[in-house]
């Protein structure tokens, strides 16, 4: 062993071994016990004595204010049947921008269960969302799903607020329906359109 590398070694143990308690000398302790408050207690640093704070009047939830059922992808203790937000063209295009970056890397872009990932994932891969089972679940499952994560799939509860999950939600729909349309049942403009793309 070289010097340079036994004298750090050496100051080490001097320093270890001259004081009984190795970790106050290090100043441990004191990372340790940080002074810090809790919830419910006192404290004289406010006018009102109390530690914690009434949120200033006007603010609102950063997930939006909402009732419990919309919060939670229920209706009363059953699965919502439907989504319980308006559902316009800017809510279906923010569904879809949320949906492309957050869930088609796995569930692939049109939501068909194809993707790069799901060929390389050896356990569990993400299913199909546009057909069964998960084509007939309610709208409050997928919800939930997405709030809360299933079997290996992380929850996107942090990186979706509550109304943009619900918006994934709808965007859900509209691939569904896209995906399973039949010919026969487009209006004849774009049936020929549809037909000429097939051919
Ligand atoms: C990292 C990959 C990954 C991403 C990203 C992902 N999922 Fe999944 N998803 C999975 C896997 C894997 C499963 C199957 C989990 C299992 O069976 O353990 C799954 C299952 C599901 C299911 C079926 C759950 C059930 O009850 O059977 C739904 C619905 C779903 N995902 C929706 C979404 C939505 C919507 C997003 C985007 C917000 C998303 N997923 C993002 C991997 C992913």
């Amino acid at each position: 062993m070289s010097s340079r590398v036994l004298s750090p070694l050496v100051a080490l143990t001097l320093l270890l071994g001259g004081c009984e308690n190795p970790v106050s000398a290090i100043g441990f302790e004191r990372m340790i016990d940080q002074p810090r408050g809790k919830a419910f207690k006192a404290s004289p640093y406010f006018a009102d004595g109390r530690l914690m704070r009434t949120p200033p009047a006007g603010a609102v939830p950063i997930d939006g204010a909402g009732s419990r059922d919309r919060m939670l992808g229920l209706a009363g203790d059953t699965y919502a049947s439907t989504i319980p937000i308006a559902v316009d063209r800017a809510l279906l295009r923010r569904g879809q921008d949320r949906f492309e970056v957050y869930c088609a890397t796995c569930h692939g872009s049109t939501g068909d269960g194809k993707s790069i990932v799901a060929a390389h994932m050896s356990l569990r891969k993400p299913p199909s969302l546009v057909d069964d089972p998960v084509r007939s679940f309610p709208p409050g499952r997928v919800f939930q799903v997405i709030s809360d994560g299933y079997g290996l799939m992380p929850s996107y509860a942090s990186a979706l607020v509550v109304d943009e999950r619900w918006a994934v939600v709808a965007y859900l729909r509209a691939l569904t329906l896209s995906a399973h349309v039949t010919l026969d049942t487009l209006p004849a403009a774009e049936r020929r359109r549809a037909e000429e793309a097939l051919r």
